[in-house]
């Protein structure tokens, strides 16, 4: 069971690097608009963390911390909000706001600093 946590925390990393790497090809670039590998990223990322923030597959003695969990869920909801009202603004044609395009950055990087500083 703990191998297969750590499998799970593996493809979680990947919706990470999939999120922040796309988010700093663009921002790289000087072309800062959404692509839809963003979302993709946030979704992987999202759908492994929600796996992880139930109590199975632990080492011995090892406890859950959720209050550090529901943080990472509210910053990730706020990345998702991000990303839907960018990618509303780019269907119609106009640009996304540099506030919301560097959040999306910023707070992917927030999320996995909690991960390894919240202890
Ligand atoms: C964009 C969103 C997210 C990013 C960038 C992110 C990033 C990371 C990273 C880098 C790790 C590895 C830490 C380590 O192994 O030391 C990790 C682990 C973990 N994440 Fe996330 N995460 C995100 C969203 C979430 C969400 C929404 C949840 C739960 C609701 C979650 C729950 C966890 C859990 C339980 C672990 C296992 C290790 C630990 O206790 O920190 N993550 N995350």
């Amino acid at each position: 069971m703990e191998t297969l946590r750590h499998i799970v925390v593996f493809v979680h990393l990947i919706g990470f690097g999939t999120l922040f790497g796309a988010w700093a090809y663009q921002a790289f670039a000087g072309d800062r608009r959404f692509v839809k590998i963003m979302d993709y990223g946030l979704a992987i990322a999202g759908l492994a963390g929600l796996i992880l923030a139930a109590p199975w597959g632990l080492a011995e003695g090892a406890e859950m911390n959720y209050a550090k969990i529901g943080t990472k869920l509210v910053v990730l909801l706020a990345i998702g909000a991000m990303l839907g009202i960018g990618s509303a603004r780019q269907k119609r044609g106009e640009t996304v706001a540099p506030a919301v395009f560097w959040l999306v950055g910023i707070l992917t990087l927030v999320n996995a600093g909690i991960a390894v500083i919240w202890r």
